[in-house]
């Protein structure tokens, strides 16, 4: 393979973005500022340490870019360095939660969080992950009649398992999380508490969610869902964890940050500061209202009946479709979702009977409830009809119609 084919390549896939409807409720698009940060030479640098503890020379400026990153992190949340601690280093999410749990656990400790197929995260116990493997997780569920969290069959659990760590934060949930509830919960049965905010970390920058601060003892979060940021991830801790936290991410489980990445998390937390992002998180919210209301009146379910957050889930049943069946048909005519369990599912996990959808990156690039109307007509006619060649034809010209009006990346070629 040649170079300028890898090239061709990634200018192939921008055109993609560019083009296509971006539904994962887990991506986003960065801003060119993010993008440009990422490509410096501060790919070149070894700094392994923290500022001002670095094990290589030469690190003068990258301290500076560090340690700035953290204060941002702080300042993003409304937090005063008194109390609170910001590592920037996690490479991701998952390292950022393995950094946690070996920080202030030992392998075989008891965990607590929500079963995979409700919406927890692969790193909140699945026996297929390391967190299963490691230590002891105890699972949660949603109430099979609701779709939603039932915090007193938490607290039951909690009370009986006597965790030494709560996990609270999904990948796919729809409703608010009551951060309140659980840090009772947590204080009463003598647990820490963490929340992992990677999906609504945006959210709460913008007052669309509540802020798990200062109810959780440590906060996870990726930088590249809501919060528009690069792919990667931090932790946030109280000052008193802060020593183990940051031991665990350097020297117990990463060698050299990547700090041109850290250097874009810190433009990226400058731009979320900004009024702007914070009116889009409650307009991602008002989108994914739209699009609910709007699937519904076409007749499709929803998980819960609805959302509270940027993602809502289809449940595909009464349709005769699996997950995978809907969500292929709709890449087809360029709408990018992926196929997701629905709680207590009858099926597979490789075949869930679910689609999740978010409201992200489309707000990102302008969409509103006028837009949302219009996707939601595409979504419900493609999965009643999800074999309809002309259809899914026609649609996806639609959607190239549509996207060519709300440019994210206008002229970007590499
Ligand atoms: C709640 C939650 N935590 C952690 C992660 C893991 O993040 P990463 O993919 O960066 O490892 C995800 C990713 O989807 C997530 O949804």
């Amino acid at each position: 393979m040649e170079i300028k084919e890898v090239f061709d390549l990634i200018n192939q896939e921008t055109d993609r973005q560019e083009k296509g409807l971006v539904m994962i409720a887990s991506e986003n698009y960065a801003s060119l500022d993010v993008l440009k940060a990422m490509g410096t030479p501060l790919s070149n640098k070894y700094s392994e340490g923290y500022p001002g503890k670095r094990y290589y020379s030469g690190n003068q400026f990258i301290d500076q870019i560090e340690s700035s990153a953290q204060k941002l992190a702080l300042q993003l949340f409304g937090l005063d360095e008194e109390n609170w601690h910001a590592n920037v280093q996690p490479h991701s999410g998952s390292s950022a939660n393995l950094a946690v749990y070996l920080g202030l656990l030992q392998p075989g400790d008891k965990i607590m969080g929500l079963d995979l197929g409700a919406g927890g995260h692969l790193t909140h116990g699945s026996p297929v992950n390391f967190s299963g493997k490691l230590f002891n997780f105890i699972h949660y569920n949603l109430d099979p009649e609701t779709g939603k969290l039932d915090y007193a069959e938490v607290a039951r659990i909690a009370e009986t398992e006597k965790p030494k760590l709560i996990v609270c934060g999904f990948t796919a949930y729809t409703q608010q999380i009551d951060f309140v509830k659980f840090s009772e919960i947590a204080k009463a049965n003598g647990a820490l508490l963490m929340a992992d905010i990677s999906h609504i970390a945006g959210l709460i920058v913008g007052g669309a969610h509540p802020s798990p601060f200062p109810y959780a003892d440590i906060v996870t979060t990726t930088t590249h869902k809501t919060l528009r940021g690069p792919r990667s991830a931090m932790i946030i801790c109280k000052n008193e964890l802060a020593k183990q936290i940051d031991k665990a991410v350097f020297p117990g489980m990463q060698g050299g940050p990547l700090e041109n990445v850290i250097a874009a998390k810190a433009i990226c937390f400058i731009e979320d500061q900004s009024e702007k992002f914070k009116s889009d998180q409650i307009q991602t919210v008002k989108n994914a209202e739209t699009l609910a209301e709007g699937l519904k009146a076409n007749g499709l379910n929803l998980v819960a009946g609805g959302t509270q957050t940027h993602l809502l889930i289809i449940d595909c049943r009464n349709l005769n479709i699996s997950g995978k069946e809907g969500s292929n048909a709709m890449a087809e005519a360029g709408i990018y979702a992926n196929a997701n369990m629905i709680p207590y599912d009858p099926s597979t996990p490789m075949n869930p009977s679910g689609i999740r959808l978010g409201t992200p990156a489309l707000t990102t690039r302008g969409f509103k409830e006028t837009e949302m109307k219009m996707v939601a007509d595409w979504i419900a006619q493609i999965l009643k009809n999800p074999t309809d060649e002309n259809l899914k034809k026609e649609i996806k010209n639609q959607v190239e119609n549509l996207t060519a009006k709300f440019p994210i990346y206008p002229n970007l070629s590499y």
